[in-house]
């Protein structure tokens, strides 16, 4: 295996479990000797937390579907230049809550934007890196939303979104899993929070270094 690290993308619906999954994930790989670089999109660069904001806030200002989708793959390509790829260049494991297939699940499927247009964006902001790996944290919309709003918190727009959006994007996530089964794993994420990272650290377990 290569001295390049391992780029692992977390994804789901709001309240799936993914900031929690990320930190234990670390807590496993860091105990077998690895460097970790936990991150998250929107965001992970000072300049992308900040367009971040900009896209999450509630604002008095209509954002369309576009324009949304384009604040996204502004905040990516920061990300990908200034953190991803030299992170996995030098050697660490990149857990990154979210990435592109975030954006074919709630601006694809959820909003409609043309999936044509997503890849296009998708190859010019990161040609061909894509995660070696992306759990996709999976449970019913509503058991998600329930927790999501017990958190701390106002929310953000997404959160405002029904019931309906989020059955889109739930359903979309389910097809980029059966498109690209080698890559996108389903965690059951109605688990409970020990089991679903057993099952997680199982679904990169062969990206170890040393596994067959
Ligand atoms: P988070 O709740 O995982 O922090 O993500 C913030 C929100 O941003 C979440 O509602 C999903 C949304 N999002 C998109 O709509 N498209 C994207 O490409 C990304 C990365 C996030």
């Amino acid at each position: 295996m290569s001295a390049a690290g391992r780029f692992i993308s977390l994804e789901g619906i709001e309240g799936a479990g993914k900031s929690s999954l990320a930190r234990a994930l670390e807590v496993m790989l860091v105990a077998r000797g690895l460097t970790v670089k936990l991150t998250r999109e929107p965001g992970g660069t000072p300049l992308a937390e900040r367009l971040r904001a900009l896209v999450l806030e509630r604002g008095a200002e209509r954002i369309s579907a576009e324009a949304e989708t384009l604040l996204m793959f502004a905040a990516r390509a920061v990300h990908v230049e200034n953190l991803i790829r030299p992170a996995l260049s030098g050697g660490a494991w990149v857990i990154c809550d979210r990435f592109t297939d975030a954006t074919r699940a709630y601006q694809g499927a959820g909003r409609g934007v043309d999936a044509e247009l997503i890849e296009r964006l998708a190859h010019t902001v990161h040609g061909n890196l894509w995660p070696h790996r992306t759990l996709l944290l999976d449970l019913p919309v509503d058991t998600g939303l329930t927790r999501a709003r017990r958190r701390a918190g106002a929310g953000d727009r997404f959160e405002d979104e029904d019931r309906r959006f989020f059955e889109r994007v739930r359903a979309g996530y389910l097809a980029l899993a059966a498109a690209e089964p080698a890559r996108v794993r389903l965690v059951d994420a109605a688990n409970a929070p020990d089991t679903v990272a057993t099952r997680a650290f199982d679904a990169i377990a062969d990206l170890l270094p040393g596994a067959a």
